[in-house]
């Protein structure tokens, strides 16, 4: 019987986002913090002999399948032809992070396969090559290759390690979802917001650390998409004051106290949440 290796794809939330300029290849300059969260996808990989990269979805419904081409078969092949292995593998993917919600699902995924299959393969690569592959599959890779929560700098290319104190968070994920082009390439985004530093960001107590700064891409996404101002509205009758993450569609809040999530409007995705204190691959 073949092995088959099981391994969890953490998402994120962005405390805060800030667009601090644009390159001239149109990339955007941003601030961060990335916090990692209990809510993971689920890789199950099994190697092949024949040199072949396939993959699968688990569980989804017809219209939520991924296209092959995924990212995660994008970071097998990336891996395969940088290290130069005969190996190939099968992935299953069990998606249980929301899509086009702003929570890194895709890169994460990206991220824990080039981890599981420098494993599985017998290969290592340099750490700075691993993380030039992990950029080119998207800008949010190399966070989730840094071990744990991270201020994130550069298009993402700059990350450097936090700790956060532990919370629980209310996240919301209403059933639109946006595409993170639109938001970035829209005429209304800031772009010129002042830089921060990490001094200034961990000078907060514990009580301010989670609501420093703001996202610049919410408001372009409110107005494109009038749900995420739903979720907003429908975390602060709970008391709970909520932004979006990322590009969104999801919002979050921190929990500072319980809350009744049964009350939640139907067909909307609300979980509670802890942030990780280690990425769950942390030393691979
Ligand atoms: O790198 P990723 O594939 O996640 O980016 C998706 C799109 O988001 C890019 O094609 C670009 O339009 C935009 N983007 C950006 N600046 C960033 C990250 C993403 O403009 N720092």
């Amino acid at each position: 019987m073949k092995a088959i290796y099981d391994v969890p794809a953490p998402a994120k939330l962005n405390l805060f986002l800030h667009i601090t300029g644009r390159r001239a290849d149109g990339y955007h300059l941003l601030q961060s913090v990335f916090m990692l969260i209990d809510w993971y996808d689920t890789l199950h990989f099994e190697v092949r002999a024949d040199g072949q990269i396939t993959r699968s979805d688990i569980g989804a419904a017809s219209a939520d399948r991924l296209p092959a081409e995924d990212l995660t078969v994008r970071a097998a092949k990336a891996l395969q032809h940088a290290c130069g292995t005969p190996l190939g593998v099968h992935i299953s993917l069990e998606k249980r992070i929301p899509t086009q919600a702003g929570m890194g699902g895709g890169s994460s995924d990206a991220a824990s396969c080039l981890l599981a299959l420098q494993r599985l393969w017998g290969v290592k690569l340099p750490r700075q090559n691993l993380l030039e592959i992990a950029l080119k599959l998207g800008s949010d890779v190399p966070f989730f290759l840094s071990g744990g929560h991270a201020w994130v700098e550069g298009v993402g290319e700059l990350v450097t390690p936090i700790t956060l104190p532990p919370a629980d968070f209310l996240v919301v994920k209403p059933p639109e979802g946006l595409s993170t082009p639109a938001i970035f390439s829209s005429a209304s985004l800031k772009r010129d917001s002042e830089t921060a530093t990490i001094q200034g960001f961990a000078a907060n107590n514990p009580a301010q650390i989670f609501g420093f700064g703001r996202n610049d891409l919410q408001p372009v996404a409110q107005a494109l998409c009038p749900q995420i101002v739903q979720s907003l509205d429908w975390l602060s009758a709970q008391q709970l004051d909520g932004r979006m993450t990322g590009s969104g569609s999801a919002v979050f809040a921190q929990l500072p106290h319980s809350v009744n999530v049964h009350a939640q409007p139907s067909g909307w995705n609300v979980r509670k949440c802890k942030n990780l204190q280690a990425h769950p691959l942390e030393s691979w």
